[in-house]
């Protein structure tokens, strides 16, 4: 109840917002949580062999692998995560041989350690290295597909509504400029089945349709859209199939042969906890010929006769250490295991949504209740008037930390990841129920 004035009090006086702006107020020491719960990748391996996606004795030690404030409950991987300290270690031991050594002769290594990353991730995504690129991020790997691919008048593209900007807006700059069309699709809400979903894009193509492009997971409701079938539907009619994986890298467990996609994107630093500034461009073999690549930099004949995607991360002098850390961020999904790591945040996903429709029968998810409909992604709208106060008050005074969502999917954006516990899930609800 007092929980629930303070709520009132903050909205009513406008101050939620403010505060948000200062620096958090948390009380740990300013490098955070010290790292007595950290235990090696090995040790990891072996006591994930046993584990169960709700033993929460193994997930406390999973939880203990990341630097996080004790008192946060960090909800927010849809944007950014912490990298487990195996990461962060590989990150300052090698951003300090840098800054140590600058030398051409020291940096000669990073080029084998970037083709140890671009392994790590073909293994990972179900992919051969030749069709993967490491790149920025989610954004510079959309804006390479669709700057590299050649479109023009008398084209169409097929865009989600719910896609990133940098998958609708880049489109939509790219169309103005290069004169194809572009076919904006709505999906239901609250999608149940495959075939309500492919049945949209199915409406939408023509015969001049070059591509498909959509989020694997929407960052905008948390739906998840049925890939596979997408991309083959796709083939089927000689259409390219663009995936934003941005949702999905490292959440769930992703065979891309499998699924088929021409083109497949995601950021290290969300779900894959992997390190900042890093991403992966996924090309199926047979497109990388005819795309573009948009950056040409040093090194592009080599990159030319390496052959594959390659081509596609010539980006300049790079943040070597990020790059090569994207291998250690594999091996730390692999110590867990991949199927594990999704059963585990499907598992505090649908907790979420349960605990807290049982303290409030009135709330809304924009997320599916399916669970093939939806992933770690939980947008949810409790009966209050300003969701953007809400948002503010749950860090303030429960140090939630989610997202903001605005109309029209207002609400609370929470994705719960494997550093999040069933015992943080039940205080999230609680802290809801405080508000209403
Ligand atoms: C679906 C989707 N695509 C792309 C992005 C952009 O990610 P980044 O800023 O890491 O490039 C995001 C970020 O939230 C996203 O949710």
């Amino acid at each position: 109840m007092s929980n629930r004035r303070g709520f009132l009090r903050q909205v009513a006086a406008g101050t939620a917002g403010a505060v948000a702006l200062g620096a958090p107020a948390l009380g740990a020491p300013a490098l955070g949580r010290t790292r007595s719960g950290a235990v090696s990748i090995e040790d990891l391996a072996a006591r994930a062999r046993t584990a169960s996606p709700t033993d929460e004795a193994f997930w406390e030690i999973v939880k203990g692998q990341f630097p996080l404030h004790p008192d946060l409950i960090l909800m927010n991987a849809a944007n950014l995560c912490p990298s487990p300290y195996p990461v962060q270690d590989a990150v300052f031991r090698l951003t300090r041989d840098v800054d140590q050594d600058a030398s051409f002769q020291n940096r000669a290594k990073f080029g084998g350690l970037a083709e140890t990353s671009r392994e790590a991730l073909a293994r990972f995504l179900g992919a051969s290295p030749n069709e993967i690129a490491i790149t920025r991020n989610t954004s510079e790997s959309n804006n390479t597909i669709l700057n590299g691919l050649s479109l023009g008048a008398g084209d169409e593209v097929v865009i989600w509504d719910q896609n990133h900007p940098t998958n609708n807006i880049s489109w939509e700059v790219r169309a103005e400029r290069w004169g194809f069309e572009l076919k904006r699709v709505s999906t239901p809400d609250r999608p149940t089945t495959e075939e309500e979903l492919v049945a949209v894009f199915r409406g939408a193509m023509s015969p001049r349709t070059r591509v498909i492009a959509f989020s694997h997971v929407s960052n905008v409701t948390g739906v998840a859209l049925p890939a596979k079938a997408l991309c083959t539907l796709a083939r089927a009619a000689g259409v390219a199939s663009h995936v934003d994986g941005a949702q999905s890298f490292g959440a769930l467990d992703i065979d891309l042969h499998d699924m088929g996609c021409d083109f497949y994107t995601g950021s290290a630093h969300k779900w894959f906890v992997g390190p900042k500034e890093a991403g992966v461009l996924y090309v199926r073999e047979n497109r990388i010929p005819e795309l573009w690549a948009s950056d040409v930099g040093v090194g592009w004949q080599g990159a030319i006769e390496s052959g594959g995607a390659r081509k596609f991360d010539n980006l300049g002098q790079r943040d070597d250490a990020a790059v090569a850390a994207v291998a250690t961020a594999v091996e730390f999904h692999e110590a867990i295991g991949p199927a594990l790591i999704e059963a585990r945040i499907r598992a505090l996903s649908a907790a979420l949504k349960e605990a807290v429709r049982e303290r409030i029968p009135s709330v809304e998810f924009h997320t599916s209740d399916v669970p093939e409909r939806s992933a770690g992604v939980v947008v949810v709208k409790i009966p209050v008037d300003d969701q953007r106060q809400l948002f503010n008050w749950l860090y303030e005074e429960h140090r939630i930390a989610g997202g903001p969502r605005g109309e029209p999917y207002g609400g609370v954006r929470l994705c719960p990841h494997i550093y999040n516990t069933m015992e943080q899930i039940d205080r999230v609800a609680s802290a809801f129920a405080a508000a209403v």
